[in-house]
């Protein structure tokens, strides 16, 4: 199987549009000031929050900002943004490599692409958004030192979504001792990253934005949940679930802790769950929306 970044991000949109908390969406639909608006949108892939938002009607006019440090991403999104705007039936006008314009009657979003990090992207950006929006990004970072860094991106609301909270689960069970080892190692892979992260982001959330005077307006699980439907996966979830075994070989081979011919085994069993449509997976992650009470 070849495994690409960016297909694995499309093949996590059905994942995420089911895990995504109504109730912290609806906060934030309630919250969001009159449009048009500004959103900074970090670590934000090849844009699939984008698209979700333009779907999902949330956003009508707004200039969006998508910050992310992997050229692959941006370089995707430069030509799947007017892709999938044009087949949802919406306007699309490039303004070179980094600006697009999707419009129609009801809709004008103005949006740049921006490869690069975001704490480099925080020292030179001059205005505020009012919507910061992180998804499945806050668990890769240092913290809580990265938060207020991230917070000065916005001038009132945050909409920090899929932080991964400390639960990965893996049905049908045959060793269950085996199971816990793989499980509680591939967090402490999250949790000893040279570049930051954290295996129970979700629930630390809650202090580290308390900590630096941010209010939270609501906040709820957004756990993954995938399983067949009808004895098939749905969408394209099968290479979801490819990919996230992908991520268990690449932390986990060669781990001195772990037996290499057990997690072989393992990993092999797994994917043949997969092409049987057997294979259940839960991860535990938790959504916020933010105040920030310390802008302005
Ligand atoms: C798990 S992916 C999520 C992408 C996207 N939000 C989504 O869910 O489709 C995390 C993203 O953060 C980006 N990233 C990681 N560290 C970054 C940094 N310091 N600055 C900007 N982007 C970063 C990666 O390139 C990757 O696209």
């Amino acid at each position: 199987m070849e495994y690409s970044f960016p297909h694995y991000l499309l093949s996590k949109q059905s994942v995420d549009d089911r895990a995504l908390n109504k109730d912290v969406l609806e906060s934030l639909k309630v919250n969001l000031p009159s449009q048009p608006i500004k959103i900074i949108e970090v670590g934000a892939g090849i844009g699939t929050m984008l698209r979700r938002l333009l779907r999902w009607n949330v956003i009508r006019q707004a200039e969006y900002v998508l910050v992310d440090e992997m050229a692959e991403n941006v370089e995707y999104a430069s030509a799947w943004i007017p892709q999938f705007a044009t087949e949802a039936g919406l306007s699309v006008e490039r303004g070179g490599q980094s600006q697009l314009r999707v419009f129609d009657e009801a809709h004008d979003v103005r949006i740049r692409l921006e490869r690069a990090d975001a704490f480099d992207f925080i020292q030179k950006n001059k205005e505020p958004a009012d919507l910061l929006i992180a998804h499945a990004f806050l668990d890769l970072l240092p913290m809580p030192e990265s938060l207020p860094k991230l917070l000065s991106l916005t001038k009132d609301l945050a909409w920090l979504t899929i932080n991964f909270d400390g639960v990965t689960s893996f049905e049908p069970t045959a060793d269950a001792a085996l199971e816990e080892k793989i499980e509680r190692l591939y967090h402490k892979t999250m949790d000893t990253r040279p570049t930051g992260g954290d295996s129970k982001s979700g629930r630390h959330l809650f202090g580290h934005l308390q900590g630096i005077g941010a209010e939270i307006l609501s906040a709820g699980s957004s756990d993954w949940v995938v399983h067949a439907v009808g004895g098939k996966y749905l969408e394209d979830e099968k290479y979801f679930l490819s990919f996230i075994l992908h991520f268990f070989e690449e932390s986990l081979t060669g781990y001195v802790e772990l037996n290499t011919d057990a997690f072989a085994d393992w990993l092999s069993e797994r994917r043949a769950q997969i092409e049987r449509c057997e294979l259940v997976y839960v991860a535990h992650q938790m959504d916020f929306l933010v105040k920030n009470r310390s802008a302005g």
